[in-house]
């Protein structure tokens, strides 16, 4: 008897279960600040019909699905069983913010006339009292803070406050967002070890906790997904991972990838498709808002300074072209600088070589908004990270690589560090992008699209 081997389309067509989106999403923000305040108005002005979700994946991209002659190409929104924006309610912890409105009124990303038809229902969404400790934000004097030193209860405070809002806005799941400040530099360390090592040091108050860690673990016991928005550890730690695995939870991260890395990520993949060399790449930047001023001390910059730089080695791979990319000279700089508020302007001076060794050199000036373009990266987190729970996915979402600066791999080596580029997490925007679409596209039983995404 001849064994029947399963044709490609009917290997495609295994659909995998994902149970459909039922009743209310929480999304909880530890960090109730410039990005998260953004968030929340846009999404409450979008459901109201105000604005489009710009720069949304989720909301706003197509997909093509099959051959291109079947002219199947409908919205990510209508493929995928996402919650609905009317279906999102909103909390968060934050130090200072008393609510969102404040907090989006102190942050002055959006204006006046945008507030205005909106500013109730931001209003009524109030910071809870946040896990909070000066040691890893100094230039933040916290006020709204648990009264609470022992890191173990501090942890279960945190849980009841996920609980007691659950309850209270009847959600089915919920997803938790790390909008908070960037926490100063750290490296793992034995308490990070395991999930066994790590409740011990909870237990005595283990100097190397951070408190976004201690989010992240109230989340992970929660079974609530969690992504990390900003450069510090967090869940890229090994306790987090085994807890995720335990829990059977996604996590994500990290650092949203917004202005200068989102241009880079998108130019150099084009100089080494036109096998263009590099010798030098120069990026600096001013801001004036709360997360230039944290970012202005120097160990939290140097967070944000090592998930900026890993970028350029991976994309150009000068192991495989080192007459090209062997010797580059990459500098990032961020500069606080008041008067610009959230408006950074990020330059670039890249010094590229062609035929023959001649140089030449681009500049980019990028006037950005960073909160405009961290906004719906918080959206789409929360809408994905909430599927992949769905989809029955726990663990790194390595698919989601695409919205951050410093991707986490699905599996890190335990001797490798977090700075060690050698450890390949994929850089480039259009690889991101193929890998997310294609995620989506298997888990609805679709063929994955190999090629460019473009057209
Ligand atoms: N804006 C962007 O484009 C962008 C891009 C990448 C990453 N990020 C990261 O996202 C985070 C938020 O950025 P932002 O512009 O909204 O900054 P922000 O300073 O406006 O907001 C951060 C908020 O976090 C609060 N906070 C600090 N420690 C906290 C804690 N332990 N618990 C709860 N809240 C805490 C602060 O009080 C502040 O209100 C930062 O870490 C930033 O580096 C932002």
């Amino acid at each position: 008897m001849t064994r029947q081997t399963p044709s490609l389309n009917d290997q495609y067509h295994k659909t995998r279960t994902v149970a459909p989106p039922v009743g209310p999403l929480g999304v909880l923000t530890p960090g109730l600040g410039a990005v998260a305040s953004t968030f929340i108005a846009g999404v409450i002005a979008a459901r109201e019909g105000l604005f489009p979700p710009v720069g949304s994946i989720s909301q706003m991209a197509h997909i093509r699905l099959g051959d291109k002659s079947e002219g199947r190409n409908p919205l990510i929104k209508d493929f995928v069983p996402l919650v609905s924006l009317d279906d999102m309610v909103f909390g968060g912890w934050d130090p200072l913010s008393a609510n969102v409105l404040e907090a989006a009124r102190t942050c002055e990303v959006l204006q006046e006339r945008d507030l205005a038809s909106i500013s109730a229902e931001l209003e009524n969404i109030a910071a809870m009292d946040a896990v909070f400790d000066q040691k890893w934000v100094s230039r933040l004097d916290g006020v709204r803070v648990k009264q609470i030193d022992s890191k173990k209860d501090q942890a279960q405070a945190l849980i009841n406050d996920i609980e007691d809002f659950r309850s209270s806005h009847d959600c089915e799941r919920m997803v938790m967002i790390w909008c908070g400040s960037t926490e100063a530099f750290s490296e793992p360390s034995e308490v990070h070890s395991s999930v066994k090592a790590f409740e011990a040091g909870l237990a005595v108050n283990d100097p190397n906790i951070s408190p976004s860690q201690i989010y992240a673990y109230a989340a992970l016991q929660s079974e609530v997904p969690f992504a990390n928005g900003a450069p510090n550890l967090t869940v890229d730690l090994p306790w987090a991972r085994e807890l995720a695995r335990i829990r059977n939870t996604p996590i994500a991260g990290k650092d949203f990838k917004t202005g200068q890395t989102l241009l880079k990520t998108i130019l150099a993949p084009g100089f080494k498709a036109r096998m263009l060399g590099l010798s030098g790449w120069y990026s600096t930047n001013i801001l004036g808002n709360r997360d230039g001023e944290v970012l202005d001390a120097p160990e939290n910059f140097k967070s944000k300074e090592v998930s900026k730089l890993g970028v350029l080695d991976t994309i150009l791979q000068p192991d495989v072209y080192p007459d090209l990319y062997n010797d580059i000279h990459h500098v990032v700089r961020i500069n606080y600088y008041p008067p610009r508020g959230d408006n950074k302007e990020g330059w670039d001076n890249i010094d590229i070589f062609g035929w023959m060794g001649y140089p030449m050199q681009i500049k980019v000036d990028f006037l950005c908004r960073d909160s405009i373009l961290a906004a719906p990266i918080v959206l789409d987190l929360a809408l994905f990270m909430d599927l992949a729970a769905r989809a029955g996915e726990s663990g790194v979402q390595e698919w989601l690589s695409f919205y951050f600066k410093a991707p986490q791999p699905k599996n890190r080596p335990q001797d490798r560090s977090q700075s060690d580029d050698s450890f390949n997490v994929e850089h480039d925007l259009f690889i991101q992008q193929t890998k997310l679409k294609n995620t989506l596209r298997e888990w609805m039983g679709e063929k994955p699209v190999t090629h460019s995404e473009a057209g």
